[in-house]
């Protein structure tokens, strides 16, 4: 059996990370485009947070923030993985409510994500909040979190950095 490992640590990315985001997200994912997405972010300097969870000297999770093109200082999140054996206990959730403590204090009004509203809304995600923004990933599974109390436009376009043009 296994033996448990500790609660895990949850801190920006070093470049030993690095590898280990990259194995992650290839296997979380059906193809190897959130990896590539990653990789791509960091290069163009669109990476504006990346945490990892750790588990002793293991990434077993990541998170990528990045600016969006916006009637107010937006980030994207995307993507977000945790290795499959150690899903279920949060480690998810915490990479969320950390990346969002970090945007809000960084001066970041407001985060949008594309993603299963089930999963994001706990966290203060809303798609009627993101409905009447436009962009190329509008739709129902498009959510917006507003990080402070500063008012959050309600419409305006998004533009999204370059590397996802390529998903
Ligand atoms: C989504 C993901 C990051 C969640 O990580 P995690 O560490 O297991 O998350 P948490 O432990 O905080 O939350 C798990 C809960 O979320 C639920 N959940 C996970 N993915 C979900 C989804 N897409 N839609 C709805 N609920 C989801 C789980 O069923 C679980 O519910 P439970 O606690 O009632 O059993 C992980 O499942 C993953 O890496 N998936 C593959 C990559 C992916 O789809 N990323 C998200 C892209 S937006």
């Amino acid at each position: 059996m296994t033996p448990p490992r500790g609660e895990p640590s949850i801190r920006p990315e070093f470049e030993e990370d690095i590898p280990g985001i990259r194995t992650l997200h290839r296997a979380a994912f059906p193809t190897d485009a959130e990896a590539v997405l990653v990789d791509r972010l960091r290069a163009d300097g669109d990476l504006a947070l990346s945490l990892v969870a750790r588990l002793e000297s293991d990434v077993v999770g990541h998170i990528a923030f990045s600016p969006l093109k916006a009637p107010v200082r937006a980030l994207a999140l995307a993507p977000l993985a945790v290795t499959e054996s150690v899903r279920g206990q949060g480690i998810g959730a915490m990479l969320i409510r950390t990346g969002l403590q970090y945007a809000a204090e960084a001066g970041w009004q407001c985060v949008f994500v594309l993603g299963n509203p089930a999963y994001y809304a706990s966290f203060g995600f809303s798609v009627e909040a993101a409905a009447s923004f436009d962009c190329v990933f509008a739709g129902p599974h498009l959510m917006m979190c507003a990080l402070g109390q500063d008012p959050v436009p309600s419409d305006g376009t998004l533009t999204y950095a370059p590397a996802f043009s390529a998903l």
